[in-house]
């Protein structure tokens, strides 16, 4: 039997939950956090610091910096050092620092859509140009269309690069082969790379992350890395984030981008999770893995060649990308038909993107029943 209880059903329906801003019979899978409850040891630890009760000024301890190094080395056999790494409240956020740090305004940068629909908002919120190459899907399966990204690069002096690996929404984990061949234009063409690494530790059989800065030191110099503890245990209610700049020079352009916002220090909640969560959350995270795989056979299972939704299939996040083309619908269309008829409330494809028309995104990290539950309401209403 399992240790962890993840098909245990938990009540979300609390003041202020985004996710369950919805009406009792509605199922929500759209924003991306989960519904299993963190591991004991984490809520334990913030239990000990509540009882405490003193909350002043706060910075992250040598013992937080070592934890979070030690996870990346056993995980991904990725040397970091404590001095690479800058703390902060979110990764959007870092992605904003560095944006404002390394370039300037008007500059150009490449996002690949579909992906992460803050991306695009972050690079015009911040009045620099947005260039877009799109992925291409072939088969159910999406990869880079590098001759395009070469020829934008080139032809709008791209300044920077935002990477989402593993991407989101597509669910595909870059090999490390794509990653040195995407490195290796931005490197020539000087593009500092925004690697946004958030959901490297769900990661399904058969597939490897690889850090993008650990394939070689030239990339690791033009690399910014944004990891975090949100995705992986469901702390994004705490805010914290690490993000790791091997680069001297651009790492404290980031530090001073981040101190002119008035920023200080990520808050003691954020602080004492994230260290409970990389000193006792790795037996944890390999039940939860496990568990998601067999969510991800569901869902392959649920749509089969002849029905007019197919899966694409993730290769890691618990985020599913569904191709409902078939249908004939448009997103908007899809996510009325899905909310009101099926009430399930999805994240509507062309959010991520135009090319995004015709899917929709669902989040798979919930118990099997209620996958099972909301795949039968989709069924149903099509
Ligand atoms: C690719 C990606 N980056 C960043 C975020 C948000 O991270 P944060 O809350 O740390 O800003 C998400 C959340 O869904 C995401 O999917």
């Amino acid at each position: 039997m399992m240790k962890y209880d993840f098909d245990a059903m938990h009540n979300r329906r609390i003041a202020g939950d985004i996710k369950y801003n919805c009406p009792s019979d509605v199922i929500p899978m759209w924003v991306a956090d989960m519904d299993f409850k963190v591991p004991d040891e984490i809520s334990d630890a913030l239990i000990k610091e509540a009882k405490h009760g003193i909350f002043g000024y706060n910075k992250p301890d040598g013992e937080y910096m070592s934890l979070v190094t030690q996870w990346y080395k056993l995980r991904f056999d990725w040397e970091i050092r404590p001095e690479h790494i800058i703390t902060s409240p979110g990764v959007m956020f870092s992605i904003g620092a560095s944006i404002n740090a390394l370039t300037e305004i008007g500059d150009s940068i490449l996002i690949c859509q579909p992906v992460y629909y803050p991306f695009s908002k972050i690079v015009t919120a911040n009045k620099r140009k947005l260039v877009i190459s799109e992925l291409t899907e072939t088969n159910g399966r999406y990869q880079f269309n590098f001759d395009d990204i070469k020829t934008k690069i080139k032809k709008h002096s791209v300044k920077m690069f935002l990477l989402c690996s593993p991407h989101n929404p597509v669910g595909r984990v870059w090999t490390k082969d794509e990653l040195k061949k995407i490195g290796n234009i931005c490197l020539a063409n000087n593009v500092t790379i925004v690697s946004d690494e958030i959901h490297s530790d769900f990661i399904y059989q058969g597939n490897t992350h690889t850090p993008l800065a650990s394939i070689s030191d030239e990339l690791a110099k033009i690399t910014v890395t944004c990891t975090a503890p949100s995705k992986t245990f469901n702390l994004a209610g705490l805010q914290a984030s690490n993000t790791v700049v091997f680069d001297p020079v651009i790492r404290r352009k980031i530090e001073k981008s981040i101190a002119a916002s008035g920023y200080f220090e990520i808050n003691t909640m954020a602080s004492v999770s994230t260290k409970a969560a990389y000193q006792y959350g790795g037996e944890w995270l390999d039940g939860l893995l496990s568990y998601l795989e067999e969510s991800r056979q569901i869902l392959q299972k649920a749509f089969p060649t002849d029905f007019p939704i197919s899966l694409i299939q993730p290769e890691g996040t618990y985020l599913a990308w569904l191709d409902c083309r078939k249908t004939e619908l448009t997103s908007t269309k899809l996510y009325d038909i899905f909310l009101n008829k099926a009430r399930v409330w999805l994240h509507k494809g062309d959010t991520f993107g135009k090319s995004g028309n015709g899917f929709m995104r669902l989040n798979f990290a919930c118990p099997h029943s209620v996958l099972c539950e909301a795949i039968d309401r989709i069924k149903y209403s099509i």
